[in-house]
């Protein structure tokens, strides 16, 4: 049986969460391994919903969760989630949440500055969720973040946070804003550590026994390919690389051990930040789109931007980011609607193109050549056959597998978790 690896093929907020948490039935490990507290990932089970950034979905079916060395760790972040879902019945402790010893934290100067610097951005601003994901990612690779391991070694700790705090206020002095003091942070994490030491390990071992043993890892995504640093609308994009292949680098496996490769796609197109986004609808469509799929930003609250599905995009997606099947959800939010659109390529000056140019300015400028569709007037919401759908919400499934080159094997037709069409088990290969 080989693993799983679920990530977004648009801008986030595809369903990962539902999607994962349905898996995880299936599953013995789900492991995050990129990505922060930008990501909201929204369970529906019976009465209860449940908001996850940092825990992995995994969690709610009581399954082992494991935080990975390519994730940025909020302490506080993560010590109010786990709070906040023991509130709600669930337990999280060291037994069941492993995170990698050399996890980089996030700081409270790390959303300062992140803060600080979508100010000064002015209009141009990326539209960051202001968690201090960039500004974190950004020590780490300059070699100077301070990692879980550090808690455990007050005085590497006290000399790293020197080298941090020169590049950080100084930073933070010339953008005016507020500088931090040695001493608080450093007796902030000592503080920290005696409740986040027992939950640090290497991981990789972990993983790779399970491997050996024959345990089933699903490995969650957060964000989405068109927000990977590499791949999507840069600069409007995360601060981590979000395709599949950064499973095992941010979980410390080879790249074998990731397994299927399930990409999670909306049959609509949203978009929380700033950027380019060819198939918005700034029209009544696209407020009824926002208004029946209760577009508000988990993590942000602000009202997501919504258009019509992109299918140069998302065949994009999947093609970068090795999307072998896909998962396509909120079906059931285009019912009723008399007709539906679906991008196939670009017009860019007098050319058509059938991707998403790189340049910046290429991107603003490209505009959508659409297919029109007929829509479906019987309802989807809630089906969990493929009998229940209506033959014309068929022809649509079957139209975007052709476009985007990839086999819809789950569809999600509420948010609810039972609310669910199996057509072929990624673990089973
Ligand atoms: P994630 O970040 O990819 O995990 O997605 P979010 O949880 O941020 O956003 C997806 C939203 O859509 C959540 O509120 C889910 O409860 C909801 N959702 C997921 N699947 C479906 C579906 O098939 N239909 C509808 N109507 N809502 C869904
Ligand atoms: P999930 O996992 C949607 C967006 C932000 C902003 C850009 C950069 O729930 O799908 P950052 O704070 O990461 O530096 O912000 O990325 N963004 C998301 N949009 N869903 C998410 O996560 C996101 N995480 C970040 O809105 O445009
Ligand atoms: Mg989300």
């Amino acid at each position: 049986m080989p693993n799983v690896a679920v990530i977004g093929a648009q801008w986030g907020d595809e369903g990962k969460g539902k999607v994962v948490d349905w898996l995880a039935s299936r599953a013995e490990i789900v492991v995050r391994f990129q990505g922060g507290h930008n990501a909201g990932h929204t369970l529906v089970v019976g009465n209860e919903t449940y908001k996850l950034s940092l825990l992995p979905s995994g969690v709610v079916r009581g399954k082992l969760g494991v935080i990975g060395n390519g994730v940025v760790l909020d302490p506080q972040a993560l010590l109010a989630e786990i709070a906040r879902v023991t509130a709600q019945g669930l337990s999280v402790g060291p037994d069941n949440l492993r995170i990698a010893e050399n996890v980089p934290l996030i700081l409270p100067l790390h959303p300062a500055l992140d803060r600080a610097r979508e100010a000064a951005r002015g209009e141009r601003k990326i539209g960051t969720t202001g968690r201090g994901i960039g500004p974190a990612y950004e020590d780490k690779v300059a070699r100077r973040a301070i990692r879980l391991c550090d808690l455990a070694e007050p005085e590497t700790l006290s000399a790293k946070l020197d080298e941090l705090l020169l590049h950080h206020n100084t930073l933070l002095q010339g953008l005016g804003a507020e500088t931090f003091t040695k001493d608080a942070l450093l007796a902030e994490l000592l503080d920290l550590a005696p409740r986040l030491l027992p939950f640090a390990e290497p991981v990789w071992e972990r993983l790779d026994i399970a491997r050996a043993s024959g345990a089933r890892i699903l490995f969650e995504g957060a964000q989405a390919v068109m927000l990977d640093v590499d791949h999507g609308t840069y600069p409007f994009v995360t601060s981590s690389n979000t395709v599949a292949a950064t499973a095992a680098s941010g979980a410390g496996i080879g790249p074998s051990a990731i397994g299927t490769v399930l990409g999670i796609a909306k049959a609509y197109t949203t978009r929380v930040g700033s950027g380019p986004f060819p198939t918005e609808l700034d029209d009544a469509t696209g407020q009824l789109l926002g208004d029946r799929g209760r577009e508000f930003g988990t993590v942000t609250g602000r009202r997501r931007r919504c258009g019509w599905f992109d299918a140069v995009m998302v065949r994009q997606a999947v093609k970068v980011g090795g999307i072998e099947g896909l998962a396509l959800t909120k079906l059931d939010v285009l019912d009723g609607l008399p007709e539906l659109k679906v991008c196939v390529g670009y017009r860019l000056g007098e050319r058509t193109v059938k991707h998403l140019p790189a340049a910046a300015g290429a991107q603003a400028a490209v505009t959508p050549v659409y297919e029109t569709m007929e829509g479906w007037s019987g309802s989807t919401r809630g089906a969990r056959s493929w009998a229940e759908l209506p033959a014309q919400a068929i022809k649509y499934v079957r139209r975007i597998e052709e476009l985007v080159e990839a086999p819809v094997v789950l569809l999600s037709t509420s948010p609810e978790r039972d609310d669910t069409i199996l057509m072929k088990d990624p673990f089973a290969g």
